[in-house]
């Protein structure tokens, strides 16, 4: 690893699927995989996937005699073949060659994927091959690969292959496998001019249509003219050339491949606009020298550099480059969510869920632009929330737990437990807390950007309804004088109903509670920030009276918590203490760390919901979400007496009780500890940090990576050790950064300003670097201070 490259210098089998998931490249509207050129899917060894940002279908699957619907991110045609034979051989495959040299670099940097190779067939002839792959982010319909071949030791004539392969199904998720996957249907193929050909498929539900346009040439290396044979069988479309190459000089071929889909804008028709452009594009080196320019600016405004800690630099660079090839600048008007894994594999069939909690601040402090389109993404699936809070008899919006195409609950309704092979129910769609986590992130780009139109037209519009749907599902207890919400799950996943419970569900999430009571504090609190009329307009659009908005004042003060009995600790959720105690020293013994106890438990005959043992951070969900005096006015609204000195308490009773089966977990451990305990803080950031780069949970990341990991690391760079809040207004800091850094450089951007700070353990430097306007304020240890452009302050952090 170097400090903007990922680098491979085996080729290790065992490790294919996962380096594939790491060196996928994208630029926010596509991504591949980083398979080899010459490779098709086997499985547990290739995997060349390609996805269309939102590009879903759903099909039916017959399993254990139901019918079930799953909607999945499609694997669309594979535009990377490229291979050569020598004449009447085997095509060359790296699998039958022997591997004398190897080297992958993914260059962060410049968004390129590197492949050099020595190798002898099995005839003793050596050759090299040399590969450079991108997909542009300069022209978001665009890929590219240049692709040299030096024989050493031989000459002769050889065939190339170079091909648009669609006959792909979803096979990349061994669990998914007995469920349907031929998503596409052959539309058209063929060839046109010397040199290009094209394919063109369409998703049999969605009827998406794709068609891909491959532009190749051998631009040098070799005597003679180029004689070409056209293939076209269904769904897949090949060029064969053949080619006489000499010892020692290197046959170069450029392949460029424009990608279009009737949801693109400013189009006639995907085929005959990729046909159309692809006689306007420029040469490899042109365009790839427009690509990196874009990737400049990008990490111009992304950035993050470490002094002192040279392992965290790269490894935080491939995080922050692996989100923004998931959503970029050519994310808006694509109507796309951010999907938990990625447009990276099949994982999660692309799925869009709350990890937006953990991807959201860093685009909001740098690309705030992006944030906005993926909460439009939201705004414009309302009506079918409102359908869903009205079908389980609610009013307001229920967000569905899992999100792809409409808007509507994806989440499977059962799920194949690899350990033991049965189906079994699932349950977690009932993680009605997602709705809370929109409203949240609605505030929070409110706050930093101050967007009062976006919060008019589309942000009060969201809080307010899923105000009113958390006024309607929660029900009044006469005992206790309190509201409750029943019959949900909370964040951790294990705990999905009552031990021997044929309901399912669990009453008083804690998380849950607090946060339905402060989404409804945060609607009220509207009142007083929204113009009078519209929102006026808003309560008639969403049939809020007075009588609900009455209701809403009683549950923002009367919501209930539970307390494990004669402590300060906040109960995961009603009944949770009377749970059993888990053993986790033989089971960690036996398992490792990180570890996915419900399937486990349940190959054993077991069930994790009897025991006190949660997949991830689940309370400490809101000291991740809010600080200590945030905490304390919603706790006091509500009339309990939180203090923040039982915060670590609380964090210590879960963490003896935490399994990690979600790579978010470390993120929220590593958060709520930054200031207390720093070195633990490190630890749990180190684990978090290595989660795609090392497969912490054992070959998850081979399909999709964890962009709320990715994202939350970087995070906690950017608020967590800077301290970074806003609160009135003002940015404030307190930076405390861990011992394994001697200095974190970055600049945020906060409202209409470029903030640069430069922190080491002693110093704290703020420049206001560029702005729209004159001046911003910024707050540290209690002083705000006004700084002018161009302007640059120290402070003595030292404490
Ligand atoms: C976690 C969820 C998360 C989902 C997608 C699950 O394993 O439990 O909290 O939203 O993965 O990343």
């Amino acid at each position: 690893m170097h400090d903007w490259s990922i680098e491979y210098d085996q080729w290790v089998p065992a490790e294919q699927m996962l380096r594939e998931s790491l060196c996928t490249l994208g630029n926010g509207y596509f991504a591949t995989r980083g398979a080899f050129e010459e490779t098709t899917a086997e499985p547990d060894l290739f995997y060349p996937g390609t996805y269309l940002a939102g590009g879903y279908n759903r099909l039916t699957s017959e399993i254990a005699s139901e019918k079930i619907e799953n909607e999945d991110l499609v694997n669309w045609p594979n535009w990377l073949p490229i291979t050569f034979r020598q004449v009447g051989e085997e095509w060359f495959h790296i699998k039958q060659v022997e591997v004398l040299r190897f080297r992958q670099e993914l260059n962060l940097h410049e968004g390129t994927l590197l492949r050099e190779m020595h190798f002898r067939d099995a005839q003793g002839r050596e050759s090299e091959l040399k590969t450079t792959r991108f997909v542009s982010m300069a022209n978001p319909h665009l890929a590219a690969i240049g692709w040299q071949l030096t024989p050493l030791n031989w000459s002769g004539s050889i065939e190339l292959l170079t091909a648009l392969d669609g006959q792909v199904t979803n096979s990349g998720v061994a669990r998914y496998r007995a469920l349907a996957s031929q998503h596409l249907e052959h539309i058209d193929q063929g060839h046109f001019e010397d040199d290009c050909m094209y394919l063109v498929v369409q998703t049999v539900q969605s009827k998406t249509r794709m068609a891909q346009v491959a532009r190749t040439r051998i631009v040098a290396g070799t005597k003679g003219g180029i004689s070409r044979k056209l293939q076209a069988k269904n769904s897949y479309v090949a060029q064969q050339m053949q080619a006489e190459v000499t010892q020692g000089q290197a046959l170069k071929l450029e392949k460029l491949v424009l990608l279009y889909t009737s949801r693109d804008w400013a189009i006639s028709e995907p085929l005959s606009d990729a046909k159309t452009n692809i006689s306007r594009v420029q040469d490899f080196d042109v365009l790839l020298q427009e690509h990196t320019l874009y990737w400049k600016r990008l990490w111009d405004r992304c950035d993050l550099e470490l002094i002192g800690n040279n392992k965290a630099q790269p490894v935080l660079r491939l995080h922050i480059f692996h989100l923004l090839q998931t959503v970029s600048p050519h994310t808006p008007d694509l109507d796309v969510g951010v999907p938990a894994r990625g447009w990276h594999g099949e994982a999660y069939r692309g799925h869009i869920f709350w990890d937006e909690l953990f991807i959201f601040p860093f685009l909001n402090l740098r690309l705030p632009e992006i944030t906005r389109e993926l909460l439009m993404y939201r705004y414009r699936r309302l009506p079918e929330a409102r359908f869903a809070a009205k079908a389980a008899g609610y009013k307001g919006a229920m967000f569905p737990w899992q999100s792809g195409s409409n808007g509507r609950e994806e989440s499977q309704l059962i799920h194949l437990n690899p350990k033991s092979g049965r189906w079994l129910p699932d349950h977690t769609f009932l993680q009605r807390h997602i709705s809370s986590a929109i409203a949240y992130n609605v505030w929070q780009f409110y706050l930093v950007t101050n967007d009062k139109k976006f919060l008019s037209f589309y942000g009060a519009e969201m809080i307010l309804d899923i105000a009113q749907f958390w006024s309607t599902i929660a029900t009044y207890n006469n005992t206790t004088n309190r509201y409750e919400i029943n019959n949900i799950v909370g964040p951790d996943e294990y705990h999905t109903g009552y031990p021997d419970s044929k309901e399912i569900g669990l009453n008083n999430n804690a998380y849950t509670n607090v946060m339905a009571a402060w989404t409804i504090q945060c609607a009220l609190d509207l009142f007083g920030l929204v113009n009078e009329q519209r929102l006026h307009e808003l309560l008639q659009k969403l049939h809020i009276s007075e009588d609900d908005l009455t209701r809403w004042r009683k549950i923002s003060e009367r919501m209930y918590v539970p307390f494990i009995s004669g402590t300060n600790i906040m109960e995961q959720f009603e009944g949770y203490d009377t749970l059993k105690e888990f053993d986790w020293g033989t089971y960690r013994n036996k398992y490792g760390k990180a570890i996915r106890l419900d399937r486990i438990l349940e190959s054993e005959g077991e069930n994790v919901n009897n025991y006190k043992a949660s997949k991830q951070a689940d309370v400490l969900m809101l000291f991740y979400l809010f600080s200590s005096e945030g905490l304390v006015q919603i706790f006091e609204r509500l009339g309990y007496a939180f203090k923040p000195e039982s915060i670590p308490e609380n964090i210590a009773y879960y963490e003896e009780r935490t399994s990690h089966g979600s790579t978010l977990s470390k993120i929220v451990h590593s958060w709520v500890l930054a200031r207390s305990d720093r070195k633990k803080a490190w630890d749990n950031f180190e684990v978090a940090l290595l989660s795609d780069l090392e497969d912490i949970q054992g070959g998850t990341t081979a399909e999709g990576i964890h962009l709320g990991a990715m994202a939350g690391t970087v995070d906690l760079m950017q608020r967590a050790f800077t301290g970074i809040e806003i609160r009135d207004g003002v940015l404030w800091l307190n930076p405390v950064l861990p011992e394994e850094l001697q200095c974190l450089k970055l600049q945020v951007r906060f409202r209409d300003h470029w903030i640069s700070l430069h922190i080491t353990s002693d110093i704290m430097t703020v420049r206001l670097a560029k702005s729209f306007s004159k001046e911003t304020r910024i707050g540290y240890r209690k002083e705000v201070y006004t700084l002018q452009t161009g302007e640059k302050r120290k402070f003595d952090i030292r404490r």
